[in-house]
């Protein structure tokens, strides 16, 4: 079976990010009219392997791979122009067309350089408590958005002078700022708002009003894949506050950063690892330190997409994925990369945690009571062979579906995909679930 039925979805990363989340839009991108991102903005990092060729986007949806897909940056992302024009060109290099397939809300925020330079400030203010953030003005971004101060895509269609003008006045500001509080280095105002209406020009012809450009999808005429970057466990509001992103990865912000209704949005689909990772700060009550860590890193590759950070490792954590799976209304769960585990004898789950002299089998909403944690494990014997040829359930080991059935009942969620392996192809769809 090549993928699952046609219709609406949802992509959402069930833990920390990084789940494999672009290769399966990727997958699941084939065919619909419209790949949406709704939040977050040049912090993701998507990978998508084709033809054994790796390419990395941060903005651009992954779906956009696809022929004939429609890619659409919501409002409720925030967007670096800079980075968004390198993307594009990168992409139009390797024979990806962007220009005429990819459209813009006007109302999505522009990620100016100041952000930035504010996120590098906040972070080394922060020292020994600091968030680990990407680095790429996530975060003060949205502080500009929620304070009302920011710049919005469409802003990018006034004229030359207004643009500049407004641009220069943002700068300027910004630079008091960064001096006031941070002791720092003025950015060049004038340099800045000059490229800035260079790339206005460029990105015109994409900047649209987002009601009107969905019209289609939200009338029923075409299809939508919401894609969710980082993953609902970063989320500003459910997730591991102050260890969070500054946007909505989960449910929510599929609707408000698209301005669809709740009809529109179909299944919903979490997509987990197999196991565990977190980069950046945070608790992480089930990452394996040291060499432990370390062996699980090198088997997963788990180098971060847009930062080069080494991930935080760890066994699948279920009262976190249940929290995530439940709070988002999860239909059916995409569980990745399960090929790294083949050489391991024994693959651990954290069932509950030990905490304050008891055990709790909740995900706790209180960031310190979690960062006390301590796992309980639930231990399975590994399959010890390689999955990656494995097309069909059938052919998978009975170790790796008893793996497959626990998570699945655990997560009481349909397991309806399961990745073994980067490429495309190397998927097994599984649409009635995993336990027969
Ligand atoms: P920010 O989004 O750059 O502000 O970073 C806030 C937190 O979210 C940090 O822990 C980052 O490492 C994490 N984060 C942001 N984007 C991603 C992502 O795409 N994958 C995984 N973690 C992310």
């Amino acid at each position: 079976m090549d993928g699952l039925a046609a219709g609406n979805r949802v992509i959402i990363g069930g833990q920390w990010g990084d789940e494999g989340k672009g290769k399966i839009v990727d997958a699941l991108g084939r065919g619909v009219d419209w790949v949406l991102r709704y939040q977050g903005g040049a912090n993701a990092g998507h990978t998508i392997v084709r033809g054994g060729e790796k390419i990395v986007l941060h903005l651009v949806p992954s779906g956009l791979l696809s022929e004939g897909v429609r890619g659409y940056l919501g409002n409720g992302m925030v967007v670096d122009p800079w980075a968004l024009r390198d993307e594009i060109i990168e992409l139009e290099e390797r024979g990806v067309k962007v220009r005429g397939r990819l459209f813009i809300s006007a109302a999505a925020h522009l990620l100016m350089p100041y952000h930035r330079r504010i996120d590098e400030c906040l972070e080394s203010r922060r020292k020994r408590r600091s968030i680990g953030t990407t680095g790429r003005g996530i975060g003060p971004a949205y502080v500009d958005k929620a304070t009302r101060q920011g710049l919005r895509m469409g802003d990018l269609l006034l004229p030359k002078e207004n643009l500049e003008r407004r641009a220069i006045e943002k700068i300027l500001e910004a630079n008091e700022a960064l001096a006031a509080l941070y002791e720092a280095e003025p950015l060049s105002a004038a340099n800045i708002a000059q490229e800035l209406v260079v790339l206005a020009r460029s990105f015109a012809p994409m900047i649209v009003d987002g009601h009107e450009a969905l019209a289609g999808v939200r009338l029923g005429r075409e299809t939508a894949l919401f894609e969710g970057a980082q993953g609902a466990l970063l989320d500003l509001d459910h997730g591991t506050y102050p260890f969070v992103t500054s946007s909505s990865p989960s449910i929510g912000g599929a609707l408000t950063g698209t301005g669809l209704p709740p009809r529109c949005l179909g299944e919903i689909l979490g997509v987990y690892k197999a196991y565990c990772t977190r980069v950046g700060n945070g608790p992480f009550p089930s990452e394996l330190l040291a060499e432990e860590g370390d062996a699980l890193r090198q088997l997963g590759g788990e180098f971060g997409a847009t930062t080069g950070r080494a991930r935080r490792c760890g066994w699948f954590d279920l009262p976190a994925g249940r929290f995530t799976a439940e709070f988002n209304g999860m239909t059916g769960v995409i569980i990745t990369k399960l090929d790294v585990l083949d050489t391991l004898p024994e693959i651990k789950v954290a069932t509950g945690y030990a905490v304050d002299g008891g055990v709790l089998d909740r995900f706790p909403a209180q960031g310190d009571l979690l960062a006390r944690c301590k796992p309980v494990y639930r231990a399975f014997p590994g399959w010890l062979q390689p999955l990656g040829a494995c097309r069909a359930l059938a052919d998978l080991p009975a170790a790796a579906r008893s793996y497959l059935e626990f998570l699945e009942r655990e997560l009481a969620t349909p397991v309806v995909g399961i990745s073994v392996g980067r490429e495309r192809e190397e998927m097994i769809w599984t649409p009635g679930g995993v336990s027969v």
